[in-house]
């Protein structure tokens, strides 16, 4: 059973997966207007994982008799500098700290 410090932690990293799909969204209209097909496409895949992570969460605390609560989705940036720029490439933050918080959480049993 879940405890409701869990499901907090848990619905806040669906987010954090959710906001991680927008951004690669994003890079992919991006790169889509920059005639970067390819880059569009591979970020396009990408948002395709994030959402599959999100939902993974999202059936879990179903399944464990919590209740999904949808947080709100923090805007993306929609423009970079060049396709090179390093932000494009990397990976979206936040995620792996709300994967630990999670473990903790459940380590202390609150
Ligand atoms: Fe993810």
């Amino acid at each position: 059973m879940l405890t409701e410090n869990m499901i907090d932690a848990l619905n806040e990293h669906m987010n954090k997966e959710m906001y991680s799909a927008y951004l690669y969204m994003s890079m992919s209209a991006y790169s889509d207007s920059a005639g970067l097909k390819g880059f569009a496409n591979w970020f396009m895949v990408q948002y395709h994982e994030e959402m599959f992570h999100a939902m993974k969460v999202f059936e879990y605390i179903q399944a464990q008799g919590g209740r999904v609560k949808l947080l709100q989705l923090d805007e993306p940036p929609s423009d970079w500098e060049s396709p090179l720029d390093r932000e494009l490439g990397g990976r979206p933050a936040g995620v792996p700290l709300d994967y630990a918080r999670g473990v903790k959480s459940a380590s202390e049993g609150d």
